[in-house]
């Protein structure tokens, strides 16, 4: 017992001088005790002092890499923020800009506040549409162009049953078209009572119109070249594509059984340019994804209106003096000044119109394509812009134009061209006919990202051709803007002010 009891002690005493060794860092290998380090070598305690000394060996080596590892504490390494490293993770950085932008502007929407006041008016805004409140031009433009989506339908039947020829058919396609083009773009010039806002609104929808009656043809036209072709080949199951994101179970619809006023206004409301005659449909509507997106076109059309009026107005007006005079100085300054507010209004509007109404409508609707945009803020060249900013609008463009002619041996330069001719058409349209004045900045603003695509494909690069991009948007839009205004200005009010 006494025995044990000493050996215990001497147990209990070496794993005490053990954890004080490994406690302290600083006492080196050769000042353990020889004894501890092999155990006590008497007979009656062998198990035990083997058991110990193999135990000791392994607590050595554990001590001595320790020890060691310790004794270096460096490795070949890159820094965190050179490129060599592989890092990524960004994230706190992102945060950090966000907390600067919110504190800058918070000190510009300060500075707004204490030099004009509150400028924010919402019935200002009723007087944007209306001129007149007992007369609505531009909502009954709107309800006028039911006629249009009729005589589409109408002759889309006479065509499916034979009584009209293709000729026949594609005449009055051309016409019912021109007319949408022509129509409201007259009534807006002629009829002193359509605003501005109002009458950019109406055209809107017509030209959505426009190039979604001319899908309906095409796509029309196509089903009937299938059903040709088919019959030819004695194929049965005429002219029923079968899209591939069809659903078993689900009624599939075959022309011309298409051709219903329920399945025309469907495709009028849904989010997209291009007919299909099965679209993909989403299972069910989710209120409250529904009931988001609601609130979000609330919250930002609110928030685009007040920052308009409280903050985009009054630079725009301090920038008529420097415009009149040609201080070119002063015109950098507001125009600098003006792209901060320009650029934020308009990606307020892009998320609103192109994420919140566009699934919102969709949602509603049962729409089950919802990509409406890409990534396009990654864009490292003008062409992926404008590959992925406007999915429906780019999605007509290739289907309906640009392959078209490709097809018909047109060469790609040429083709892509005339589609950058033909947006630049309706942004003048759009822009022009609204204000009444003919000055073509818009499209020359959209032409120009042709040699704009060129160079920046030529000469840039990853992250400097995501630069050029964002450049090219931030200052792009407000000079557009500014000399639209300018010229408004000085057609309507200098010769009142003098
Ligand atoms: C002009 C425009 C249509 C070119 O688009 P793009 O994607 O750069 O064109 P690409 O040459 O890469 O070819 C696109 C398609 O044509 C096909 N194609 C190319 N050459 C072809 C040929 N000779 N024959 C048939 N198809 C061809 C490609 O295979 C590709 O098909 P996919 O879409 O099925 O993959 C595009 O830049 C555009 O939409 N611009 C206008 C956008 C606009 O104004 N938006 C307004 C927003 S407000």
């Amino acid at each position: 017992m006494g025995d044990l009891n000493t050996t215990g002690s001497i147990t209990r005493k070496r794993r005490a001088t053990l954890s004080a060794a490994k406690a302290s860092n600083l006492q080196p290998l050769s000042e353990i005790p020889a004894r501890l380090a092999l155990g006590d070598p008497s007979p009656e305690n062998e198990p035990r002092n083997r058991r110990e000394r193999t135990k000791t060996k392994s607590d050595t080596r554990s001590q001595n890499s320790d020890i060691s590892a310790r004794l270096s504490c460096h490795k070949t390494q890159q820094s965190l923020l050179s490129s060599a490293s592989g890092y990524s993770n960004y994230r706190g950085i992102l945060n950090w800009c966000v907390v600067m932008l919110v504190l800058s502007n918070a000190r510009l929407f300060l500075e707004n506040l204490l030099k004009y006041g509150v400028l924010v008016d919402p019935v200002q805004v009723i007087s944007l549409f209306l001129n007149d409140p007992y007369s609505w031009p531009a909502a009954c433009l709107v309800i006028v162009s039911n006629v249009f989506i009729v005589v589409a339908l109408y002759t889309e039947r006479q065509l499916s049953k034979g009584s009209f020829s293709e000729r026949v058919g594609f005449l009055i396609h051309f016409i019912n078209l021109a007319v949408i083009l022509t129509f409201p773009a007259a009534v807006v010039l002629l009829l002193p009572s359509v605003t501005p806002v109002g009458g950019a609104f109406a055209l809107g929808i017509y030209t959505i119109l426009f190039l979604k009656l001319y899908s309906y043809k095409d796509v029309n036209l196509w089903c009937r070249e299938l059903s040709t072709v088919k019959a030819r080949r004695m194929v049965r199951s005429l002219s029923c594509p079968t899209p591939q994101h069809f659903h078993k179970g689900e009624h599939k619809v075959c022309y011309p059984g298409n051709l219903t006023i329920r399945d025309m206004y469907y495709f009028v409301f849904a989010p997209t340019l291009c007919y299909e005659l099965n679209f993909p449909r989403s299972p069910e509507i989710r209120m409250s994804f529904l009931l988001r997106r609601l609130f979000e076109m609330l919250f930002f059309i609110q928030i685009l209106v007040g920052l308009t009026q409280q903050w985009m107005i009054p630079i725009i007006q301090s920038s008529m003096k420097p415009l009149e005079d040609m201080d070119l100085s002063l015109m950098t300054e507001r125009l600098l000044r003006l792209a901060v507010p320009n650029h934020l209004l308009w990606l307020m509007f892009f998320y609103s119109f192109f994420h919140s109404s566009m699934n919102f409508t969709a949602e509603l609707l049962r729409f089950g394509d919802r990509q409406f945009y890409k990534d396009w803020w990654n864009s490292e060249s003008v062409t992926y812009f404008w590959q992925n900013w406007n999915i429906p609008v780019h999605k007509w463009c290739l289907r309906h134009f640009y392959k078209p002619l490709l097809r018909r041996g047109v060469s790609k330069m040429a083709s892509q061209s005339a589609v950058f001719f033909l947006s630049a058409f309706f942004h003048e349209y759009l822009v022009s006919v609204p204000l009444r004045m003919f000055r073509l900045w818009a499209f020359t603003g959209m032409m120009a990202q042709l040699p704009l695509a060129w160079f920046v494909g030529r000469f840039l690069r990853g992250n400097y051709g995501n630069a050029a991009v964002w450049m090219s948007l931030i200052i792009g839009q407000p000079f557009a803007v500014l000399m639209y205004v300018h010229d408004y200005y000085v057609m309507h009010y200098k010769h009142e002010e003098a």
